[in-house]
């Protein structure tokens, strides 16, 4: 792999040490070349709808492939937390039922559980500190009561791998669904959605998927299609009955029998247009190669700040690591402005500096990181 040639695609990395890829990203030259045709296009004459769909399903097809799925299995959604919306919304949950949830999980993956309190629906925690979630402590939470466990493949900060498969295959034989929200794992790891067998998996395009806001994925196991209404319904979600080019329409809930059915198009066809095309770039590299080379890039990190004895709060261990690594600093928020003002894109995480690396990083981003922090220390 030319790493050099990759990282020339995006144009952030000649002014900046860009490690903020678990926020948002910089887009690469081929996926802002194609929103600059779609607009081209729009403008002239209004774009090319057909075309639009072909891409969108292109997308899909394109998505299915990153992750193992079947399309069937893919819908589109606007962000993580619109798919995990729909997972707390169209599971069939009932009155006295519970979720569980990771002390450590992104807000957006316990808002939409807190929510369902008003039909009787109760959240627990299970407790884990900053550490991963285990069969073992989710075991000591069961009762006939629990239904799902709903929680991240890679936490936000600091970036704990959590075990899906063992998780999975635990609340397989217990009749509880299994939500997976996948965003920090997707486009920086390989995620094979067949392999750990997970019910719902959520993501967004917009981190290290290298689209604009405003389009995320939904995975849903074919098996459990039948087992959920959607709450929200449009044409875009039905079956044949509802196409609009015959005289008459009619009128019968025909929803698509997959899910497509959680789909309430009109698309965002410009940003599922960028979506596709980073999905070809990242398919043409092979993500065994793109979490390869984040490794190689993490492994230079934590030695070059093991070194400097920084205080590393992401697990460490070979097997357990990430494409983020936060570490603990006296004056954090101090830190992270100082490091922004020297170029150094990082964010700051419950008071953590998070580092996150894309497959564009290179190990001249990281000298750059560690002179930052460096000259930092001399002034303080
Ligand atoms: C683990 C995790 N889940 C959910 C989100 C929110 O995702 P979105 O804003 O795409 O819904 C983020 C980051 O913003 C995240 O890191």
């Amino acid at each position: 792999m030319n790493w050099d040639k990759i990282r020339d695609y995006f144009p952030i990395t000649k002014e900046y040490a860009f490690f903020d890829l678990a926020n948002k990203c910089g887009l690469p030259t081929f996926v802002t070349d194609v929103i600059q045709d779609y607009i081209t296009k729009q403008q002239a004459f209004g774009g090319d709808k057909q075309e639009w769909f072909e891409t969108l399903e292109e997308a899909r097809g394109n998505f299915a492939k990153l992750v193992n799925a079947s399309i069937d299995e893919i819908a589109f959604t606007k962000n993580t937390s619109e798919g995990l919306n729909i997972a707390a919304n169209c599971l069939p949950l009932k009155k006295g039922d519970t979720v569980l949830l990771n002390e450590n999980e992104h807000p957006n993956n316990v808002y939409c559980w807190l929510n369902l309190a008003s039909r009787g629906i109760n959240v627990k925690w299970i407790p884990t500190e900053i550490g991963s979630i285990t069969v073992e402590n989710i075991e000591k939470m069961i009762d006939d009561s629990v239904k799902v466990v709903s929680f991240s493949s890679v936490t936000y900060a600091p970036g704990n791998k959590n075990d899906v498969k063992s998780i999975v295959d635990f609340c397989k034989g217990r009749g509880i669904y299994t939500v997976v929200d996948a965003v920090q794992s997707v486009g920086t790891m390989v995620v094979d959605v067949k392999k750990l067998g997970m019910d719902i998996l959520c993501t967004s395009g917009h981190k290290s998927l290298f689209t604009p806001h405003g389009v995320g994925v939904i995975y849903i196991n074919k098996d459990l299609l039948d087992d959920m209404q959607p709450v929200y319904v449009a044409r875009a979600g039905m079956g044949m009955a509802a196409q609009i080019e015959y005289d008459k329409i009619e009128y019968k809930l025909d929803q698509a029998d997959n899910a497509r059915k959680f789909e309430i198009g009109n698309y965002n066809y410009l940003g599922i247009t960028a979506f596709n095309e980073a999905l070809k770039f990242l398919l043409s590299l092979g993500m065994e190669n793109v979490e390869r080379r984040i490794l190689e890039i993490y492994a230079y990190l934590l030695s070059e700040l093991n070194k400097m004895g920084i205080e590393v709060i992401s697990p460490q261990a070979g097997s357990s690591r990430t494409a983020i690594l936060c570490f603990k600093y006296a004056k954090a928020r101090d830190l992270h402005n100082y490091l922004m003002n020297q170029n150094v894109i990082n964010t700051l995480r419950r008071d953590m500096i998070r580092i996150s690396i894309g497959l564009y990083n290179n190990k001249q981003d990281v000298d750059d990181l560690v002179l930052a922090i460096k000259s930092y220390q001399m002034k303080n």
